[in-house]
């Protein structure tokens, strides 16, 4: 087992009315002028916005609104959210929402007191050394970010746009509220893509080149077995309880590092992903539902016996008598034809309705390998020409 350092501070407030804690919970965790950041119309129309500003109003707190915030969150709403920050003298954000929402907050946090421009960051080019601290309400079990250190933005002022991360510790949640009930209202769609993410923020920990970290294993197993029961079952009845804070629960650690600890990890479905949402605008989820198969077949061969336990343990394959490669292809596709039994597209056509050109694949082996300068995956260290190859497997 590798070593490995496990970080998970955030304070869960987990189950139904928790949302009610919120101005307990600010205040706790020292906020005194509050930054409510949310999305479009989800929080305003279910009625919760105006409930949390009802709630912190009666405790005294003191806060501004600021909404508008996209999937695939823009550098140019960060901006703003640091202007609104330094003028009115916000020490503590809230975000109202899902993996965009919070993710704009934590790039505000990060850029409220930085010097230089807060892109400069998501570049790796510099470190931010003072952060504003951040809780959220979550409204959709999918990215992870309520636990997880990572913050994906979208850079809307460049030509043909870039999608960049920063993580860091600091981008851990002081407190995350995560009432079931609030994901009610989310279209199957939102549902589906949300528990893509999950299980691919388990997958890319899972398949590392590292065999003997059982404990960790296990818990991933049972965590996307548990995924494929509980979605299926949210997605028939959009109501049931049980199985939605299966799935918001599952979401919060699929992305905590619970299920990373003692493997190296991939993550190249992500970068590959990261591309095609930062080109396309497509729903995250979706996106790496889209390359996954391709990734898979493109690297099994590193691992394959890793594939092959993959396709028993998680997929339910007989794998009696066969040889590791049957065996990996029949997880593969079996994973498939789960993502497809839920609405998910596994190919690019699909995901974004047209035929992807040569150029654009072109484009976006050049922007996830930087020019070729670097390699993404710890399975198999992927370079452009490999991207290349993936994306047109997958096309
Ligand atoms: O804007 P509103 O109207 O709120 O609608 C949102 C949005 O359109 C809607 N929604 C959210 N809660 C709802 C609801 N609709 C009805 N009822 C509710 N209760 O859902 C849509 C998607 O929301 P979004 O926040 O974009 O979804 P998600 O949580 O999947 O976040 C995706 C973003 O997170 C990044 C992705 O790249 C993407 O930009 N990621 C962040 C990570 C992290 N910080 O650790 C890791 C992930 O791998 C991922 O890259
Ligand atoms: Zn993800």
């Amino acid at each position: 087992m590798q070593s490995f350092k496990y970080y998970a501070p955030t304070y869960v407030a987990f189950g139904r009315d928790t949302e009610n804690r919120v101005a307990e919970l600010v205040k706790k965790y020292g906020g005194t002028k509050v930054l409510l950041h949310y999305g479009g119309q989800s929080a305003i129309k279910s009625g919760l916005l105006p409930k949390v500003e009802k709630i912190l109003s009666e405790a005294g707190i003191e806060y501004v609104k600021l909404g508008g915030v996209v999937p695939n969150p823009r550098l140019s709403m960060v901006r703003k959210g640091i202007e609104v920050c330094k003028q009115e003298g916000v020490d503590f954000l809230l975000a109202v929402g899902g993996g965009s929402v919070i993710d704009s907050c934590k790039a505000i946090s990060s850029g409220r007191f930085y010097e230089g421009d807060v892109w400069t960051l998501y570049e790796h080019k510099d470190h931010a050394t003072k952060y504003l601290p951040i809780g959220c309400i979550l409204t959709i079990p999918a990215a992870g970010s309520e636990t997880s250190d990572g913050s994906v933005i979208t850079n809307d002022e460049v030509e043909g746009w870039l999608k960049k991360d920063y993580c860091v510790d600091e981008f851990r949640c002081k407190f995350a509220i995560m009432n079931p009930e609030l994901t009610y209202t989310l279209p199957a769609w939102q549902t589906a893509c949300g528990i893509t993410d999950m299980m691919m923020h388990t997958m890319e920990r899972y398949f590392s080149k590292d065999d003997d970290m059982e404990i960790t294993d296990a818990l991933a197993e049972a965590l996307l077995r548990t995924c494929m029961q509980e979605g299926k079952k949210v997605l028939e009845n959009p109501t049931d309880y049980n199985s939605r804070a299966q799935i918001m629960w599952a979401g919060s650690l699929a992305h905590n590092d619970l299920t990373g600890c003692g493997t190296s990890g991939d993550w190249a479905t992500h970068c590959l992903e990261h591309e095609l949402s930062g080109m396309f605008d497509v729903s995250h989820g979706a996106g790496l539902a889209a390359v996954w198969g391709s990734w898979a077949r493109y690297t099994r061969g590193e691992n394959m016996p890793r594939f092959a336990r993959f396709a028993k343990n998680v997929m339910g394959v007989d794998t009696a008598g066969l040889i590791d490669l049957d065996a990996a292809e029949a997880g593969i596709q079996a994973m498939e034809q789960f993502f497809r039994s839920i609405g998910m597209p596994t190919n690019i056509h699909d995901l974004i309705g047209k035929e992807i050109s040569d150029a654009e694949i072109a484009d976006m082996a050049d922007k996830c390998s930087t020019g070729d300068t670097h390699t993404v995956g710890g399975l198999k260290a992927l370079c452009m020409a490999d991207m290349v190859e993936i994306y047109k497997m997958a096309r």
